[in-house]
């Protein structure tokens, strides 16, 4: 499959058929209500019904895609842009003007200002702050106290983020604070989302107020941080320093909403994203001892009795398989949508000019097509011998194209040295009143994963 393959073939050909109904829908709320109920579930028999298949959301049509090739396509191709019920949703937590909502000009620069902080290069200058952090969680995991994994995932994640991005020293609280405003958050703007009820949002209920709440936290917390830089006149070498710095398209300084709306927009996928990959890394630990074995064994052998460091990473071939095949079967980032700026075609179906277009990386990875023994836990399966045979855009979790993740360096190196110290230091064994079913928002993880430790 090409980028070409979304366009038409020939100017003067018949016009593309509409892709098929799937079926599973009911009157008046279409297949609303299973997208509302059992989400995953809907995603993964799609493709029983075709490689692009339609879904009615109440009067609305929206197009899903099933196959890798597909979804490779549409990430790069121009017909698309970032837009549909999901960006919706998600301007009122991000901002309209940060680079993740960002269209056309404005994403282009706006890009070019955040991608020097990520480069492959540089990650390497960020690697004291990690292993400080992964060491850190890794002692505290030892209180003797039952872990509580969401908590400290997101400590984790926020910590790295903003002491390497944004150069802060910022705080347990901060964090905390901000892993109580995302989780309410990501879970409001998900129900708004599958259940877009207006109205009914702005009803002075106790759910509405929390979300109210925590959504007006969360922007407190990021004019904190972006007021403590200035004013501490200082300007390292980071981030934060080259959103206050950003030039418009006309030279100008970036606006005070835009500055405040990169931060949320970088901060906001940087540690629910990567937070919620711990939280599944630490349930794979716990429910496949063999692996959290092999990874203390591979620690050993690199690192020998010293803690294992951020350069040994790329030698922990075993452990980044494991941080792979976790986000493999437990993506973060599980569904995705486009809207179509023409009409176009994508495998041999009609696309509407404003179509809106969804797909799961969840169901992709999880396709019997693409993987043997798709449900297994089998990190061996990335080994280069077997990982060749893995169709293109089968495994995508930082996707592809102008909107790829721009952390996908950064993000592999903590989740990989988060795995290799805490599995080389404890054994995990979950807490009796642990909840660990997929609890699902606009990102994918465990409810309540409560873990026990036992030293190795
Ligand atoms: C975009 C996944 C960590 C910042 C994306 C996209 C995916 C993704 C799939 C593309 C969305 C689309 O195609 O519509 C992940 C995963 C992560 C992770 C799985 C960790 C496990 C991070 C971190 C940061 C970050 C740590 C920043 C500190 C961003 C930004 C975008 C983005 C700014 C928007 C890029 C654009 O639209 O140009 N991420 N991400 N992500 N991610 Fe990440």
């Amino acid at each position: 499959m090409t980028v070409e393959s979304v366009k038409p073939a020939h100017p003067g050909a018949p016009e593309p058929p509409a892709p098929p109904l799937a079926g599973g829908g009911v009157p008046v709320l279409g297949h609303g209500w299973r997208l509302a109920r059992d989400p995953l579930g809907l995603f993964a028999r799609l493709r029983e019904h075709g490689e692009v298949v339609r879904l009615r959301l109440g009067p609305k049509t929206v197009y899903a895609l099933t196959s890798p090739a597909l979804t490779g396509a549409m990430a790069l191709s121009p017909d698309f842009k970032i837009d549909g019920p999901l960006w919706e949703s998600l301007e009122g937590l991000l901002g309209k003007e940060g680079v993740a909502t960002a269209n056309g000009p404005r994403h282009r620069r706006q890009r070019r200002t955040i991608q020097p902080a990520f480069r492959l290069d540089i990650i390497p200058e960020y690697g004291p702050v990690m292993e400080e952090e992964a060491r850190a969680l890794a002692e505290r995991m030892g209180s003797g106290r039952p872990v509580d994994c969401t908590a400290e995932s997101f400590r984790v994640a926020v910590r790295i983020a903003a002491r390497c991005l944004l150069r802060g020293e910022y705080m347990d609280e901060r964090a905390e604070r901000l892993s109580i405003a995302l989780a309410t958050v990501f879970r409001g703007m998900y129900r708004r989302m599958v259940i877009p009820a207006g109205p009914l949002y702005r009803l002075p209920l106790p759910a509405n107020r929390k979300f109210d709440r925590a959504l007006a936290d969360l922007h407190v917390l990021v004019d904190e941080i972006v007021a403590e830089r200035r004013a501490s006149g200082q300007k390292p070498d980071d981030l934060l320093t080259a959103l206050l710095e950003a030039k418009n398209e006309n030279g100008e300084p970036i606006g005070e909403q835009e500055i405040h709306d990169q931060v949320v927009a970088i901060l906001t996928p940087g540690s629910e994203t990567v937070a919620s990959t711990i939280m599944w890394l630490l349930q794979v630990l716990v429910e496949h001892p063999e692996h959290a074995d092999r990874v203390a064994a591979e620690v050993k052998s690199v690192a020998g009795d010293r803690p294992v460091a951020f350069d040994d990473v790329r030698k922990l071939s075993h452990t980044n398989n494991v941080v792979v095949e976790a986000m493999r079967l437990r993506p973060a980032v599980w569904i995705l949508t486009r809207r179509a700026v023409t009409e176009t075609e994508l495998g041999g179906y009609r696309i509407p000019a404003g179509a809106d277009i969804v797909y799961s990386p969840y169901a992709i990875q999880r396709d019997p097509r693409s993987y043997d023994r798709h449900l297994d836990f089998d990190p061996d399966r990335w080994l280069p011998e077997r990982a060749k045979d893995v169709p293109k855009y089968a495994m995508s979790p930082f996707s592809v194209g102008n909107r790829k993740c721009p952390s996908d360096h950064f993000s592999m190196a903590q989740l990989s040295l988060i795995t290799a110290t805490v599995a080389s230091r404890w054994r995990l064994e979950k807490a009796s009143e642990s909840n660990d079913a997929t609890r699902v928002g606009i990102t994918l993880r465990p409810h309540r994963l409560l873990l026990r430790t036992l030293p190795r």
